[in-house]
């Protein structure tokens, strides 16, 4: 083999290394690689997520906080759970709303985008814990309103993540999702719009609305089948169970949250996040 091929060849495999390379841990964020790795880029991005998303304090509240006022109209303290808060942009738009006079859980496994969150409000209606979407430590249709944007496609079960959202909202209560719409890159983990609203009705989910909204995302909202009554703004305290016994609400002890059931105990960080995430289920 002439020295010239040899030399193309390695540069044809150089090439394809770093294309590879650069799918898995750009374009993809690390999606095919697992939870740890997700997280572990998400931690690692932090301090610069704001400034890539350029987020505009006007459109977070014309195409998220007021959808969710309108509907969920005419109450004004709504209990929201928004999951994969990241840097805290759903909370801080209904925050910023001037009628929202509810309570809002922010939770996120990247706890260097929950600091980033923490620093945005210091608010005695919103709480940041640092969970896992897939297993949120709360009863069955307890929230009014549950929200998870541009986060979906990242979790290593999409519809179980979506499962797990829809058992914790109240019958009647509002979904409000995204559908990564550029699905070219990410074989596999994103949906056509159809099919997470059939994703969603099989689930527990009744009337489902597609709605426009940035280049690479729709707007998913829907209502949970059936009626029941609003269960309000209310403690912490009153809906946070163990992550690790499943059982027993947690008790806020100022630095800890305790479990009176296993013992488990919760750190409460310096900047106020709830510290769950190392409080693994047994069996
Ligand atoms: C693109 S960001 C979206 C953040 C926020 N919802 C927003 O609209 O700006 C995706 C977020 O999902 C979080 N995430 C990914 N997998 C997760 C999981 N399994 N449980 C909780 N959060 C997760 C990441 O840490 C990251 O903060």
């Amino acid at each position: 083999m002439s020295d010239l091929l040899t030399l193309l060849l390695a540069a044809a495999l150089l090439a394809g290394v770093i294309a590879l390379g650069w799918w898995l841990l750009i374009a993809t964020e690390g999606v095919y690689l697992g939870r740890r790795m997700v997280i572990w880029l998400y931690d690692l991005y932090a301090g610069r997520y704001d400034g890539i998303k350029h987020f505009r304090r006007e459109y977070d509240h014309m195409y998220l906080a007021q959808p969710i006022m309108e509907r969920i109209a005419p109450i004004k303290s709504p209990l929201v759970l928004d999951a994969a808060t990241g840097t805290g942009r759903l909370p801080l738009a209904l925050l910023r709303h001037a009628h929202f006079q509810g309570r809002v859980i922010g939770v996120d496994l990247s706890r260097r985008m929950l600091g980033h969150a923490a620093v945005k409000f210091n608010d005695a209606h919103a709480n940041l814990l640092w969970a896992p979407a897939e297993h949120l430590p709360f009863a069955d249709n307890c929230f009014d309103v549950v929200t998870c944007l541009e986060a979906l496609e990242f979790m290593e079960h999409p519809e179980t993540t979506l499962i797990e959202l829809i058992r914790v909202l109240r019958p009647g209560g509002i979904l409000l999702a995204t559908n990564r719409i550029n699905t070219k890159l990410m074989p596999g983990k994103t949906y056509v719009d159809d099919d997470v609203a059939a994703m969603l009705q099989r689930n527990g989910m009744g009337q489902v609305e597609i709605m426009g909204w940035q280049a690479d995302y729709d707007l998913v909202l829907g209502y949970k089948k059936g009626q029941s009554t609003p269960t309000l703004a209310r403690p912490l305290g009153e809906l946070l169970l163990c992550p690790r016994c499943g059982h027993a609400h947690l008790t806020d002890e100022g630095d800890h949250w305790v479990c009176s059931n296993c013992g488990a105990r919760a750190p409460v960080g310096h900047d106020g996040v709830i510290e769950l995430a190392h409080l693994a289920r047994r069996g």
